[in-house]
């Protein structure tokens, strides 16, 4: 194991072509879904993934599963590229890099029992002998806080909790090192999603897991992640520690993301000022100029629709792309 950080990705790139014509296809365009992308993420962190609809996360988490080749930039796992891994590591990848999706009940085939559905792993990767399989799978459900007795079910047969308990216990079963969780908790009731989060958080202590969490609700992240990158329109805007990063977000877009966030005390929510972000995310196909926030920033000024803010460090472990961001609250 390499002593950088478990994941890098630098200048990550994905246009997908957009074509036109019935016979003979040409591309005329290209959605931009993810445009320049850096971060990284460290053994044992959780790492959060934000922004609105759209804005390119699970393009990102796709790219990082090799279900999507990125068009641009690099990944690397453990000092690793993964666009270059030959085919013979290829399968080994795919054992370390897990995904627990948002919807277990169009992830998990209907036709399939708990045992199967969990088990499968083992016959596709011939990790163990096929009599050893309901054992594992046993062992797996309870670490995932499910009783054996639901092996024999099936999917329609359990609530929506149990069932993403089912899916994380099918992405573990090869005992992976690392899991991008795509919206996992964002389809189920604030109960459930809670202990869906405590599950998540003594598995990765347990098992000395590695997360990219990526999800659009805010309140969320803000509960599981170390870092959080903040992206709009393909970019990261903003990235930092999570804590620091809520308290005081630097980045317009950040902030309005954080403003439309529900504060869950009535009495504050009461007499908040509730401005959500005017107008609708532009189309990634065809991305204002300047900075893409400013059509419908609060604090555009004429010469943000010229420059592309670079990102730069607005904090102590803080980057921000926008010059207008104040002095840091420690230092003003
Ligand atoms: N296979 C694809 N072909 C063309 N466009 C795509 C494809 N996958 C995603 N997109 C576009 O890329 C952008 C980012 O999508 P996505 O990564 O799913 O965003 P998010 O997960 O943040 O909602 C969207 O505009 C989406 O329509
Ligand atoms: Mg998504």
């Amino acid at each position: 194991m390499s002593s950088g950080p478990l994941l890098q990705v630098d200048n990550l790139q994905m246009h997908f072509p957009v074509t036109a014509g019935m016979v003979f296809r040409r591309q005329v365009g290209a959605v931009r879904a993810v445009d320049g992308v850096d971060f990284h993420i460290e053994k044992g962190e959780t790492f959060g993934l934000v922004g609105e609809s759209g804005c390119g996360k699970t393009t990102i988490g796709r790219c990082i599963l090799k279900l999507e080749e990125p068009t641009g930039g690099s990944i690397r796992f453990d000092g690793d590229e993964v666009a270059h891994l030959p085919s013979t590591e290829v399968k080994a990848y795919r054992r370390r890099v897990q995904a627990v999706f948002q919807d277990p009940y169009s992830s998990l085939n209907p036709r399939m029992t708990v045992e199967e559905i969990v088990g499968e792993p083992f016959l596709v990767h011939k990790a163990c002998a096929r009599d050893e399989i309901p054992g594992r799978v046993r062992d797996l459900l309870s670490l995932c806080g499910l009783p054996g007795r639901v092996q024999d079910r099936y999917p329609h047969e359990m609530s929506g909790g149990q069932r993403q308990r089912v899916g994380i216990a099918r992405a573990l079963a090869l005992r992976p090192d690392f899991l991008v969780c795509d919206e996992a908790v964002s389809a189920l009731d604030v109960s459930i999603q809670a202990q869906i989060i405590r599950l998540l958080e003594d598995l990765r202590e347990e098992l000395g897991l590695t997360y990219l969490f990526i999800a659009h609700d805010l309140s969320v992240v803000r509960h599981i992640c170390h870092r959080v990158a903040v992206m709009y329109l393909g970019k990261i805007v903003e990235i930092g520690e999570s804590e620091s990063l809520f308290a005081d977000p630097k980045h317009p877009y950040t902030q309005a993301l954080l403003e439309a966030v529900p504060v869950p005390d009535p009495a504050v929510e009461k007499d908040r000022q509730f401005e959500p972000i005017k107008g609708e995310v532009p189309s990634p196909m065809n991305p204002p100029g300047g900075c893409a926030f400013h059509p419908r920033c609060p604090k555009a000024m004429p010469s943000c629709s010229d420059l592309t803010p670079a990102m730069e460090t607005v904090g102590p472990d803080r980057r921000a792309a926008c010059p207008h961001t104040g002095p840091t609250q420690a230092a003003a």
